[in-house]
């Protein structure tokens, strides 16, 4: 009997000395957040206040680089955990409920429908005026945004979504590297991996792409265009049946995210493309988007062209900082470097273009 009570006296010391050792440990680390302290430090020591927190999809690597660096951000401030959408609408209703009922102070979602934003923002208003910051899937709905003083998103610029940044590096691939016109026909033949048709991104993705490279005079032979749904094997499929058909008639594959650029190159690299990098017999270049870390080095090593940087780093640090702006009733856009769109209730931050030249830029962004 004595020896039980002892053992329990035993781990519950061992488990506060634990506890304390991790977060005087964590300390330091949110001193150096960045663009995220002010309000950090002096709250410490206090219980945080819970910030509700979701991706629509943990499958989706760009959303959970987002997920971790609105984890990062909170240290200090928040509160909170990402939780995993699954895809599923009613399962990311539940998972809003339960943030609400736990007392949330502010909620953050990319969310699985974008139809769903005013049943969420609903959620919100009656759990008592709580902050709504959506985030990654843009919400159209204007008049929605506009009804509710405590709703804004934080998202990369839209419009192109990055696409014309993508489309002037293959421009400027083509003129620095003629023996990219293999059949030397003066025209470009194409491969375009688009992302999930239902997202507002896949459509103008696509488009700006190819009008940035038609206005700079060079003429587009698409040889394919389809959606691989943002996703690697779904790209890995696709690709594997267009690189059996065309082979090295392909000049170039233009993938509208990362996780699939990494789908088609699988594909090539498996059909004998690209092994060596730029110096493989067959070659094709392959440029993406998010420019996430898991690329990085195919762009080193000359497998892949490039990317454009969505920078997730500084997404997450805005959401956190303008949720935290709106919990304690400040200007949501104080301390933040950026302007709002006004009818999109939006901070948008750019895009940036990646290759081997500027890998640093994409590193730095994903450093903890
Ligand atoms: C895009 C991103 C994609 C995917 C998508 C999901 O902004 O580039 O990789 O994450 O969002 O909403
Ligand atoms: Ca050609």
């Amino acid at each position: 009997m004595n020896k039980k009570l002892l053992s329990v006296l035993l781990i519950l010391v061992m488990t506060t000395v634990l506890f304390v050792g991790c977060s005087k440990e964590d300390t330091p680390k949110n001193n150096t957040d960045g663009k995220t302290n002010g309000t950090t430090n002096d709250k410490a020591d206090d219980k945080l206040p819970i910030l509700g927190a979701g991706i629509y999809s943990s499958s989706d690597n760009f959303n959970s680089y987002i997920g971790k660096a609105i984890v990062n951000a909170s240290k200090g401030v928040f509160e909170t955990n990402i939780e995993d959408g699954q895809n599923d609408q009613g399962t990311q209703n539940n998972q809003t409920d339960t943030m609400l009922a736990k007392g949330a102070k502010a909620i953050a979602l990319s969310v699985v429908d974008t139809t769903a934003a005013p049943v969420l923002v609903q959620k919100a208003i009656d759990a008592g005026n709580i902050p709504v910051i959506f985030f990654n899937k843009e919400i159209m709905d204007q008049e929605l945004l506009a009804s509710y003083d405590k709703v804004y998103q934080v998202t990369s610029t839209g419009g192109d979504y990055g696409a014309s940044i993508q489309g002037q590096m293959i421009i400027d691939y083509w003129n620095a590297n003629p023996e990219v016109d293999k059949n030397g026909d003066g025209k470009l033949q194409l491969i375009v991996l688009m992302g999930d048709p239902g997202h507002t991104a896949a459509q103008p993705r696509a488009q700006y792409v190819k009008t940035t490279i038609e206005e700079a005079g060079i003429e587009i032979d698409l040889l394919e265009e389809d959606t691989g749904m943002w996703d690697t094997a779904k790209a890995k499929d696709k690709m594997d049946a267009w690189v059996s058909k065309y082979g090295d008639s392909i000049e170039f594959i233009v993938a509208a995210n990362d996780a699939m650029a990494l789908g088609a190159l699988q594909s090539i690299e498996a059909a004998g493309f690209n092994n060596e990098g730029k110096e493989s017999d067959m070659y094709i270049p392959i440029i993406g988007i998010d420019a996430l870390p898991e690329v990085l080095d195919r762009i080193e090593s000359g497998e892949m062209m490039g990317s454009v940087l969505q920078d997730a780093r500084t997404q997450g640090e805005v959401i956190v900082k303008m949720a935290d702006n709106l919990v304690n009733d400040r200007d949501p856009l104080e301390g933040i470097d950026f302007e709002l769109e006004p009818g999109a209730k939006a901070i948008r931050v750019p895009y940036q273009p990646i290759t081997i030249d500027n890998l640093d830029v994409a590193k730095e962004t994903y450093a903890e």
